[in-house]
Parts: C-alpha cells; sequence; structure tokens
C-alpha cells in the first residue's frame, strides 16, 4: 500500500496488487539487492566524504599534476563542498529512484546484465537530482523531498553549480561500463546529450510561462492550444528524461530499433504522465509518511499554466474561468485565493481530466510495446512500475 496520501486512482484500470513484481522489486524478485547496489554506485560516483579519485573524475583531469599534497587535500574538501554536498543532500532524502529503475527494468527485460549497468543508472539518478536542484531555484521553492531545498541551505550560486555538474556524470559512468565499445557508448552519449538539450527547452517554455497563450484562450473559451503547449513542455522537460533512460536501457540490451522506439515512446509517455500528475497534486502538496514533501499550491503561487489550469478553460463558464486566471496570472495570489482556485479546479472536473488524459495516454503508448515485447512477468513488472510512479504508489 502506498505511503503518499497524494497517491492518484487511475480511471478504467485494475491497480496493481501488493507484492505484484515493480512495486519494490526489479522483475521476478522479492527482495531489493538492486537497491543496495545502487546506493553503492552512487557512493562510487559521488563518495559521501573528500575523496581523491573522485576530485580527478570532477576535474576530468588524468591526475592533478605538480601540486603539494597539502594542496590537492584541499582541493578534495573544496570539490567535495562545492559539488557533491549539494547533491548528496538531495539524493540522501529519499526519492523513488524511478529513472533507475526504469533503465535496470528495460535491461532485464531485454536479457542484459543489469548488475553491469548500475553505475549508469546511478548517473541517470544523480543527473535528475542536478535538475531537481536547478528547478528549486527557477521555482523558487521552499520544500523539497520534506527538507528546505538546497538552495536554501547552500545558497543559490553553489546550487545551480552543483546542480548542473551533476549533469555530466554520465559518460564517467559509461566508459566504465562500456569500456570497449565505441559505437555503443556514442549511441549513449547522443542519447544523454539529447535529452540536456530537450530538458532545458523544456524549462525554457516552463519559464516563460504560458500566460499570452493562456489570456488568448481564457478570452476565447477554449483551452485545445493551450494544452497542446502545456504537453509540449511536459514531453521537454519531463518526458525526455524518462524516454533517455528508457531507450538507453534497450540500447544497452541489444534490442532491435523497433523496441527501442517503442519503449522510448512509453518513458515518453511515462514522464509526461507523471508531470501531468505532479500538476495535479501540487494542488495539494505532496504528503509522506505524515511530511509535507513539496509545498501545496506551489505553481498557483508562482501563476504556473498547469494541465488542470489548462483544462479548467474547457470546463468552466468564461465569467469564472476569466476571474480564476486573473486571479493567478501575474504569481502574486495569497493563500486564500490559491485555496480558492484550487477548489475551483477541484470542483470544475478539471483535476479529473488530467488524471484521465494521464493514465489514457499511458496505457496507450503501453500498447505498443505489448505488441513487440513478448508478454511474461518481467513485462508485466515494467508495467506495474510505470503506473505505480504515475499514481505515486512506489515506496520511496
Ligand atoms: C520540473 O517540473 C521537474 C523537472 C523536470 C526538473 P516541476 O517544477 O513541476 O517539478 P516539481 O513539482 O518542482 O517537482
Ligand atoms: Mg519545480
Ligand atoms: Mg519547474
Ligand atoms: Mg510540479
Amino acid at each position: 500500500m502506498s505511503n503518499f496520501v497524494g497517491a492518484v486512482s487511475a480511471p478504467g484500470l485494475v491497480p496493481p496488487r501488493s507484492g505484484e513484481p515493480g512495486a519494490d522489486s526489479l522483475p521476478g524478485r522479492t527482495e531489493r539487492p538492486w537497491a543496495a547496489r545502487l546506493e553503492e554506485a552512487l557512493d562510487d560516483l559521488y563518495a559521501v566524504r573528500p575523496d581523491a579519485a573522485v576530485t580527478r573524475q570532477l576535474c576530468a583531469l588524468a591526475e592533478l599534476g605538480d601540486v603539494p599534497a597539502e594542496v590537492a587535500e584541499q582541493a578534495d574538501r573544496r570539490l567535495h563542498s562545492a559539488l557533491i554536498r549539494p547533491v548528496r543532500y538531495l539524493v540522501d532524502a529519499g526519492g523513488a529512484r524511478l529513472r533507475p529503475r526504469l533503465l535496470l527494468a528495460v535491461i532485464d527485460l531485454l536479457g542484459g546484465d543489469v548488475s553491469r549497468y548500475t553505475p549508469l543508472a546511478a548517473a541517470m539518478e544523480l543527473m535528475h537530482t542536478g535538475s531537481l536542484i536547478v528547478d528549486d531555484v527557477q521555482d523558487r521553492a521552499i520544500l523539497r523531498r520534506g527538507r528546505a531545498p538546497a538552495h536554501a541551505v547552500f545558497g543559490i550560486a553553489t546550487a545551480v553549480n552543483a546542480g548542473t555538474a551533476a549533469y555530466f556524470t554520465f559518460d564517467q559512468a559509461l566508459r566504465h561500463t562500456v569500456p570497449d565499445d565505441v559505437v555503443l557508448r556514442a549511441a549513449v552519449t547522443e542519447t544523454c546529450l539529447g535529452v540536456l538539450r530537450s530538458a532545458h527547452a523544456g524549462q525554457g517554455l516552463d519559464l516563460e510561462g504560458h500566460r499570452a497563450e493562456m489570456d488568448a484562450a481564457v478570452a476565447a473559451g477554449c483551452g485545445c492550444e493551450v494544452q497542446h503547449l502545456v504537453r509540449l513542455t511536459h514531453r521537454l522537460k519531463s518526458g525526455a528524461p524518462v524516454r533517455a533512460c528508457m531507450e538507453t536501457g534497450a540500447l544497452l540490451a541489444g534490442a532491435g530499433e523497433d523496441v527501442q522506439a517503442a519503449l522510448g515512446a512509453f518513458g515518453e509517455t511515462v514522464g509526461v504522465s507523471y508531470q501531468v500528475i505532479d500538476d495535479v497534486l501540487d494542488l495539494d502538496g505532496v504528503v509522506r509518511g505524515g511530511t509535507a514533501t513539496k509545498r501545496a499550491g506551489e505553481d498557483l503561487f508562482n501563476g504556473k499554466v498547469t494541465m488542470p489550469l489548462a483544462h479548467a478553460v474547457d470546463l468552466l463558464e468564461k465569467a469564472r474561468m476569466t476571474h480564476l486566471w486573473k486571479g493567478l496570472r501575474d504569481g502574486r495570489a495569497g493563500r486564500r485565493r490559491v485555496a480558492k482556485a484550487a477548489e475551483t479546479l477541484r470542483a470544475c472536473g478539471a483535476l479529473d481530466a488530467s488524471r484521465s488524459e494521464a493514465f489514457t495516454r499511458l496505457r496507450c503508448a503501453w500498447q505498443r510495446v505489448e505488441d513487440l515485447v513478448e508478454d511474461s512477468p518481467k513485462t508485466r513488472a515494467l508495467w506495474t512500475l510505470a503506473h505505480q510512479a504515475v499514481s505515486r504508489q512506489l515506496s520511496a
């Protein structure tokens, strides 16, 4: 059973049964050996204490040159403090480790060697963590994983630099896991660099805010265009990273192009659907084990056009929608207005429309995978993992 108060029910789908593979295990396993290996791989890449080998990796230098030993030790401490501590701070606060799990589940499904590629899975988690740190600066977040966000603890400049540096952990993990196959390494590198570009484009659109498009939609009483814009943003900022994990898994396991494409498309939909539900959960915040992990209403306070708001355009009478949007668009709404806006969105069916869209798209994307990949416990485990991720039933 989920420990998320915000766990979401999926319309038209039978929820996964407790104990079904995929929730806390890779396919076919009941214990979590992958989890311990993943934490070890995280420690290898981002050691909890200053470490000379990690310093060289962070600096992309084979050796530091003729610096005295005490200067080298000082550099170890400084770089640990500047680049690793802010990221470890958030990694150690938990998280469902969704991206590594999906990468490893795809490799397992396609007959690859899961333990060999764990370092790359760890790099995916570090990249994701880096993007959360930067996103929290951009969104002026005050809570992440139940803690103050990294920038509030380490300062904005350090947080942004550490978050960005974490994007560059994949190449060393990749060299380590694929030392001899230059062509495969190039393919995975292209995938990882491509997703970094996509994700920044997505954050760019998100930060632009879609306000003019929302003005036009509200004036016309038609949400179709702004919904498309929100979908594109979600696809880039949240769909692309999950696509990259699943595509990388397929590449490493040597899958054919059609399977790669279907799994990549499914991954993208997992990321988009996850983000749509993230938009829905923003209204109440996410509570885990009785503790709030994210601030409720952050998007509404920031005047963000989320999927529920975009759906509301088609569901609310025009005068009410105009009033709702006018109160939010400049990001200056206070608590009472935000609470009222959340109530209006819930009552008009915008949350149901968003949930329905998320789960319908997930099911459609899965059908393409089902057509290509033979049914097996591992196939079903991948579906369960994805479904539980979107409906927030994965334990952290
Ligand atoms: C951006 O979306 C998440 C990333 C892709 C980094 P949000 O800004 O909605 O994410 P949360 O709500 O802060 O987690
Ligand atoms: Mg955010
Ligand atoms: Mg954001
Ligand atoms: Mg959000």
